[in-house]
C-alpha cells in the first residue's frame, strides 16, 4: 500500500479513543455514513486492539490504523489485530525496524527537520506531524515543504475547524487527523447519528479541496 496516495484520497483520519470494543463496528458504520473511510484506533484504552479486530473482521470498507504506538514491542499485536498501518506520536529506530519487519506501514511522529530527515533516512516518507497546533500548524508544513519536499504529512493535535482549509492547501498534506468528529464521550454515549453528521460536515470541507 502507498500510504501517501491512500491518505490523500481519504483526506481525514479520525483519531479514536474507545472504551468498549462492542462500539467499534457501529462507530465505523457511523463514520462511513458520513463519508469517512479511515480510522485510527489508539492504544490509549484496553479496548483499542479488540476494536481494531472487530472492525477488520466486520468486512466494512474502512481502512483501519492503530495509533499511539510508543514501543516496538506493541507492533506484533497490532498486526495480529489486523491493523493496516501504525501511527506513533514520535519516532524511534526500534519502532521503525519493528514496522519494517512486520511490513506494517508507519506514520512516525515528527516535529523538527532533523526528525523528518531521520524518518526519511529510515524509509518512511509519510509522517505524522504532532502536536501540530503547538508546533506551527499549516505554516510549519508550508515552511518544511521548501527544503524537504519529499516528505508528506498527516498533522494531528489541536486542529480546529477554522484551521482545516489552510492545512488542505498545503502540497505536502497527505491527510489530517483529529478527535473532533468522534470524541471519546460521544462514542461512550453511542451518539452514532451525531457522529455521522459531524463527519458529513467535515468531509464536505475536505471534498471541496479534494474531490473524489
Ligand atoms: C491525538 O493523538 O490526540 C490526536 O492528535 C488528536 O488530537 P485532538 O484531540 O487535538 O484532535
Amino acid at each position: 500500500m502507498d500510504l501517501n496516495h491512500t491518505l490523500r484520497r481519504l483526506g481525514y483520519v479520525p483519531v479514536i479513543e474507545i472504551d468498549h470494543a462492542d462500539d467499534a463496528v457501529p462507530l465505523a458504520e457511523a463514520l462511513l455514513a458520513g463519508g469517512v473511510g479511515c480510522i485510527e484506533v489508539t492504544l490509549r484504552t484496553p479496548a483499542g486492539l479488540p476494536s481494531i479486530a472487530e472492525i477488520v473482521n466486520s468486512g466494512l470498507p474502512m481502512m483501519v490504523g492503530v495509533g499511539t504506538v510508543t514501543h516496538a514491542d506493541q507492533v506484533h499485536a497490532c498486526v495480529d489485530a489486523g491493523a493496516q498501518f501504525a501511527v506513533s506520536p514520535g519516532y524511534t529506530h526500534a519502532i521503525g525496524r519493528a514496522c519494517h519487519d512486520a511490513h506494517l506501514p508507519l506514520l512516525p511522529g515528527t516535529v523538527t527537520p532533523s526528525e523528518v530527515l531521520t524518518a526519511l533516512d529510515d524509509g518512511w516518507h509519510t509522517l505524522k506531524f504532532f502536536p501540530a497546533s503547538l508546533y506551527g500548524g499549516a505554516a510549519w508544513l508550508k515552511a518544511i515543504h521548501g527544503p524537504i519536499p519529499q516528505a508528506n504529512f498527516c498533522p494531528t493535535g489541536g486542529i480546529r475547524d477554522e484551521d482545516i482549509p489552510a492545512y488542505l492547501a498545503c502540497p505536502n498534506l497527505a491527510a489530517f487527523g483529529s478527535s473532533a468528529v468522534a470524541p471519546r464521550s460521544m462514542i461512550a454515549e453511542r451518539k452514532w447519528h451525531e457522529i455521522t453528521e459531524r463527519a458529513k460536515k467535515l468531509m464536505a470541507v475536505v471534498r471541496a479541496h479534494r474531490p473524489l
